[in-house]
């Protein structure tokens, strides 16, 4: 038997790379919406942002000369059922077909994800996440994803981040609908459940050799000291960043404990149905994408407030540099700061064995699933050459420490069979626009032509792939 080959690639999203937000029949999205409104303190948008709509073929080229041979994006969910009557965008399907065309080309395997944070308005409009009719809509725009696309996307992701996405939406509000309510948290984390399961049930009736998955954002909570109150809080961050998506996407159920204690922290859980549960029961995934950037570092629950703040939080007011990231839930856990360890300019834990320690957990509570590292990378203000070219030297650090501590878990016999840099080239960062920049590729934003520009960290990645095609 031949061994399967080990997936290395770069992953980018629909709102943040695509640009054309209002050609070829696409709707409107709720990131369309709140750039262009007054909540958008910055008025920076994704309009156009790097383009992709119209340089797909140059970016996959690169993907393909930089020794990639798979490649994570997104469908724009209001590009293929723009409106509420659920008619189908034929131009939507036809676009993704094309990059599907480009990506054969080469040999690079698609991974595609049906919602990254870009809902459609009509949803919006509803009451978005926390909209009860959200995971019909969702398994019917599912439905038509994979009915069209078939065997040809062969990864398929539901959700990305359900995790930070809630947060963003309903704790710390800076991404839409912005608000601070923690009942309307969990309901939106509920419902991303159930939609991940009504799309998995419709992908079991198309009967595909494809294969799907959720991406999750969190790495494991973590403290700097073994007492019972640490290791509680550990528990704790663990229930509130890890379980609520982990356990009812692999296992099918929710643990007792985590609903108890959501239900004492306040929240009223009528939302929740026995109907929805039993389809999460039937409807598992195949294989878990995991997100790499930092731990969740806790201390017991002292005092204060249920709050949180993320790494772009600060950015929508025109401050360049945001508060640290941090998260007080009342009764649960508070964020702790270890000195010793560095942050990148966003006030983030570097902290690359964050990833070795996750994927043991995954595989000692979940045991084999197959597993991808769906987005790694380091956000940096990148300083340019007068060629346009970016010596990274701390992108290529940042990956690379990271990449021993992955292939380190692999080899003590976790189930990783593919990685991805977040992101292929520069694009539009939510929040942070586009000064905060990923990209393994510069985009130069100002020269008219959206003109990409590998970085060292492409040469880099590339002779890192080379030597480790075999892992
Ligand atoms: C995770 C998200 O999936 C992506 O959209 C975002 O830009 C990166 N993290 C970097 O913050």
């Amino acid at each position: 038997m031949t061994k399967e080959k080990f997936l290395w690639g770069s992953a980018t999203a629909a709102y943040q790379c695509e640009g054309a937000w209002d050609i070829n029949g696409k709707g409107i999205n709720i990131w369309d919406e709140f750039c262009h409104s007054d909540k958008n303190k910055t008025g920076i948008t994704g309009d156009v942002s790097c383009d992709f709509y119209h340089h797909f073929k140059e970016d996959i080229k690169m993907m393909a000369e930089g020794g990639q041979n798979t490649y994570r994006f997104s469908i724009s969910w209001s590009r293929i059922v723009p409106k509420e009557d659920r008619i189908v965008n034929e131009a939507g399907l036809k676009f993704y077909d094309e990059v599907l065309n480009e990506l054969e080309k080469y040999n690079i395997v698609p991974n595609v994800t049906l919602v990254h944070y870009d809902l459609p308005d009509y949803i919006g409009h509803k009451g978005g996440w926390c909209y009860e009719g959200i995971s019909d809509e969702f398994a019917y725009y599912a439905s038509v994803v994979f009915k069209h696309f078939k065997n040809r996307i062969p990864l398929y992701v539901t959700i990305n981040e359900p995790t930070h996405n809630a947060f963003c939406n309903y704790m710390v509000g800076n991404y839409p609908p912005n608000e601070f309510n923690m009942q309307h948290l969990c309901e939106c984390a509920y419902n991303m459940m159930v939609c991940n399961a009504k799309a998995i049930r419709e992908f079991r009736k198309c009967n595909l050799t494809s294969q799907i998955g959720i991406v999750h954002a969190s790495c494991l909570a973590e403290a700097r000291f073994d007492t019972p109150e640490y290791k509680e809080a550990v528990k704790y961050g663990n229930m509130f960043n890890n379980d609520w998506v982990l356990d009812p996407a692999i296992k099918g159920f929710y643990e007792k404990e985590l609903i108890e204690k959501v239900r004492k922290s306040g929240i009223d859980l009528s939302f929740m149905k026995q109907e929805d549960l039993a389809v999460m029961k039937e409807n598992t995934i195949d294989f878990l994408g995991q997100n790499a950037y930092s731990r969740l570092l806790v201390k017991p629950y002292e005092k204060g407030e249920t709050c949180a703040t993320v790494n772009n939080a600060g950015n929508n007011d025109g401050t360049e540099r945001a508060a640290k990231e941090g998260k007080t839930v009342k009764g649960w856990f508070e964020s702790d700061t270890d000195p010793n360890i560095p942050l990148n300019p966003w006030g983030r834990e570097i902290y690359p064995k964050c990833i070795y320690n996750t994927l043991l957990n995954r595989k000692e509570k979940y045991g084999d699933i197959p597993i991808y590292i769906t987005e790694n990378g380091h956000g940096a203000y990148d300083i340019a050459d007068d060629q346009g070219y970016v010596e990274d030297d701390d992108r290529i650090n940042f990956i690379n420490n990271f990449l021993a501590y992955i292939l380190k878990a692999k080899e003590e016999g976790v189930n990783v069979k593919g990685y991805y840099v977040w992101s292929t080239m520069d694009l539009y960062s939510w929040i942070n626009g586009y000064k905060k920049r990923y990209g393994l590729v510069r985009v130069d934003y100002e020269d008219g032509n959206l003109k990409r520009i590998p970085k060292k960290s492409y040469y880099w990645y590339k002779k890192f792939i080379e030597e480790h095609k075999d892992v």
